[in-house]
């Protein structure tokens, strides 16, 4: 493919990847990815806006074939699959000074063993001339890594911003429709950015006045109208749950799925929407996204040995690291002999900020009066929701 132009001497020269199915040897991608780079040439100098996935060198290299000249490389975020392709680059550009932030510089030279005279950090604010075009470097860090920034194309109103505003999408399209956006956006913002919120809030103030007619970021494609994806930022950093209860759920012999059955039609029956992530199969990406907007989790599991199935081990964990703004958590546990499930949950979940919710213990196959407890709960649910204004 042919570099393609976002704006006048401004080229998109990355690639899509479409058959990528995982990605950090945990994050499924149903939809693929991009890696993007970006090309502006000025009327003095050129600069290349990020690489690309080693995988992908080839294709780089390819579309920059007819460059004859890289003064810049710039590197908002040293994460190989943005960076990996920069040795490749210098060789082929053995001139070009790499730019990065005050932080980038350690990560550099420790992740692709690039460092020295060639590798100089900018300062948040300081702008780079490149002849008729200036980039204005602007620090957002911690979207994921600390060392991330963005970069701000003055004369064009172009915000390149690595994995902030990103998406796990291959598509053709350059500029992408809301609508497909949205959730590929959502999803990548579950996985990928909410642990950072507190930061991210920081970031969009200061990125947010820039008034940008586009945003481009380093994965999916580029917003045509980034008033879209502030919004739909500032709703899932600090918009209310919703009126959501989100189940992840593991069953050996039938007892949980008893009791997942019964919560779901009780608390359909009190006007809360339930969301129900069988852990045998589930998509991770699903269970992020899901706990972006859910008020509670219930965490249905049987014991095993002493501890939840490690399915609900392993979903609380990242639940945990995930940081989403839910409100209230509790749980439905089966076992036979050891009762002490529960607490290996209240362990896993200690960092999130929620009240807990008397769980529903039952040994064995749940009776009509456990079931019973089973609706207690969600009446419990149901008026916590009520009491916080969700319905
Ligand atoms: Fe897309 Fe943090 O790399």
């Amino acid at each position: 493919m042919k570099p393609r132009e976002l704006r006048p001497g401004v080229y998109a020269v990355g690639a899509v990847d479409w058959d990528r199915r995982v990605f950090d040897s945990l994050i499924p991608l149903p939809d693929g990815t991009s890696y993007n780079s970006y090309l502006v040439q000025g009327a003095d100098k050129t600069a290349l806006i990020d690489t690309v996935d080693p995988k992908f060198t080839s294709v780089l290299m390819d579309r920059l074939s007819g460059v004859d000249r890289i003064d810049y490389v710039i590197v908002q975020h040293v994460e190989q699959d943005h960076s990996g392709s920069l040795p490749v680059v210098l060789g082929r550009f053995p001139d070009a000074q790499v730019l990065c932030s005050a932080r980038a510089v350690d990560l550099l030279s420790t992740h692709l063993h690039v460092s020295g005279d060639i590798v100089r950090a900018v300062e948040d604010g300081e702008e780079l001339a490149l002849g008729g075009k200036t980039l204005r470097f602007v620090y957002t860090p911690w979207v994921h890594w600390p060392e991330t920034m963005s970069t701000f194309l003055v004369e064009d109103s172009v915000l390149f911003t690595a994995d902030m505003f990103g998406s796990h999408l291959a598509t053709s399209d350059l500029i992408g429709g809301e609508e497909e956006l949205y959730p590929a956006a959502k999803r990548y913002f579950a996985e990928i950015m909410m642990p950072f919120r507190s930061m991210l809030r920081k970031d969009l103030d200061k990125v947010e006045p820039l008034g940008a007619e586009l945003i481009a970021p380093s994965h999916g494609p580029v917003y045509g109208h980034p008033q879209f994806i502030f919004d739909a930022y500032r709703d899932w950093l600090d918009g209310p749950p919703h009126n959501l209860v989100v189940v992840p759920f593991v069953t050996m012999h039938g007892s949980t799925l008893a009791m997942v059955d019964r919560l779901t039609g009780a608390l359909v029956d009190r006007g809360v929407k339930v969301e129900r992530l069988d852990l045998q199969g589930v998509d991770l990406g699903r269970l992020a996204t899901a706990l972006v907007d859910a008020a509670t989790v219930v965490a249905a599991t049987p014991t095993v040995m002493t501890h939840p199935h490690p399915l609900m081990v392993s979903a609380l964990y990242l639940a945990n690291e995930l940081k989403p703004k839910v409100r209230f958590l509790s749980a439905m546990v089966t076992y036979g002999w050891a009762t002490s499930a529960i607490e290996h949950i209240t362990d896993l979940t200690s960092g999130l900020k929620v009240e807990l919710i008397e769980p529903v213990m039952v040994k064995g196959l749940p009776t009509a009066e456990e079931l019973e407890k089973v609706d207690a709960l969600a009446d419990v649910i149901a008026g916590k929701h009520a009491e916080v204004g969700l319905t």
